[in-house]
């Protein structure tokens, strides 16, 4: 075995693409002295629901957070059942379970990686109580086809937009219209807070109570009360948890989507070099997507005949970075599914490959990604 050491990676598969007009905003609220929950967390909650055009938008500590919250307000028991993709990252399975419910694992779309409507109908049984499709890269789920499906079995749709801030779906953003819409702001995403999420809904009632459940059930925020008498006062409505976003992370959250149509614009141009570049390359398929429309998250292709992880290991050796998204969480030993079989999802987990996307990657980065990845194909 080899075991020399490595060179650092030059290129990573995520970079967040920070600088002066974060670093500006997280001094001022070092200046204001309130670095927790408050007022900038108030603004950047105004500016998402416009941006995104929602009825409400609640800010919350991480993505995992706003899917806890999402799952908690649909008031799931013991034996309920919520259809997620297993493609996806753990933390809406584990939602799924802190939620007291039980996860069913679907299969996705072996050309979009997104939840495939019609395995989700195969699915369906008397316990089902929630789809959570996943907006598998940035791509939006086949929301027509899940809708009508969700409509028929009366099912509550909670969508999983952490890869998705930005992007679109039948002419309007993602988490315009939906009932429960969960966004992640986490280093990597298409705009960070450093550590944030948010929830973005409809539905009054969802947002009142994820609003309570956010801040320990506490009815009123503290810094809406601070002039007056009996400030110390507040009042437990619901049960809860500490999961708001602070000032802090707002004031990087609010830079950022100053910067997020530059960001969107140039993930879409690198995007559409990786597709121009790999469209013909034998051995490759890539993911059907509809770029226009989306706000990209990362560049993923498909590696036919077993090569993937050489492909991984000789972008390595040049110090290119790429990441496996994901391990399928019926193959995890925690969720014990030793009797479940997704074939496509296991034969997609051997396949997938997550290459270099960020909005501050330069042409030369992408030159030499998209060099080293035909280099591979072309030696054979
Ligand atoms: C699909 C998906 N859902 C949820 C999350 C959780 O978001 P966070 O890291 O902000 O908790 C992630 C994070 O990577 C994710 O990829």
């Amino acid at each position: 075995m080899n075991t020399s050491p490595q060179l650092p990676i030059r290129i990573p598969a995520f970079r967040p693409t920070l600088g002066e007009t974060e670093l500006e905003a997280t001094r001022q609220v070092f200046e204001s002295n309130w670095l927790g929950v408050g007022k900038t967390t108030d603004k950047f909650e105004a500016e998402l629901q416009e941006y995104l055009g929602a009825s409400h938008v609640i800010a919350v500590s991480s993505g995992t957070a706003a899917l806890h919250l999402a799952l908690q307000v649909l008031h799931l028991s013991a034996g309920d059942e919520v259809i997620v993709p297993s493609m996806t990252f753990v933390a809406p399975v584990q939602m799924i379970l802190a939620a007291g419910a039980r996860p069913v694992f679907c299969e996705v779309d072996p050309f979009t990686l997104n939840m495939d409507p019609e395995d989700v109908a195969r699915r369906l049984g008397p316990r089902t109580r929630a789809l959570l499709p996943v907006h598998y890269g940035g791509y939006a789920c086949d929301m027509g086809r899940l809708g009508l499906l969700a409509r028929a079995h009366r099912l509550p749709i909670i969508e999983d937009a952490a890869h998705a801030f930005g992007s679109e779906s039948a002419g309007r953003k993602v988490g315009a219209t939906g009932e429960l819409t969960c966004f992640s702001f986490d280093p990597i995403k298409n705009i960070t807070c450093g550590e944030g999420g948010a929830v973005a809904t409809y539905n009054d009632e969802h947002a009142r109570e994820i609003r309570l459940r956010r801040n320990l059930g506490i009815r009123n925020e503290s810094w809406n009360n601070l002039e007056m008498a009996r400030s110390w006062m507040y009042s437990i409505e619901a049960p809860g948890y500490r999961y708001a976003m602070p000032n802090l992370n707002a004031a990087i959250g609010i830079a950022q989507l100053q910067r997020a149509e530059l960001f969107l614009q140039r993930k879409r141009q690198v995007t559409r070099l990786y597709d121009d570049s790999f469209r013909n390359l034998e051995g490759t398929v890539l993911i059907r997507k509809s770029i226009d429309e989306s706000f990209p998250f990362s560049y993923v292709i498909r590696v036919l005949d077993g090569e993937r992880d050489a492909l991984m290991a000789y972008l390595r050796v040049r110090q290119i970075g790429s990441m496996v998204q994901f391990i399928p969480n019926h193959l995890q030993p925690q969720f014990a599914c030793g009797n479940v079989r997704l074939p496509l999802t296991e034969q997609l987990y051997r396949e997938i490959i997550t290459l270099p996307l960020f909005a501050s990657i330069t042409d030369m980065e992408v030159q030499e990604v998209i060099d080293a990845v035909i280099g591979f194909f072309a030696a054979g």
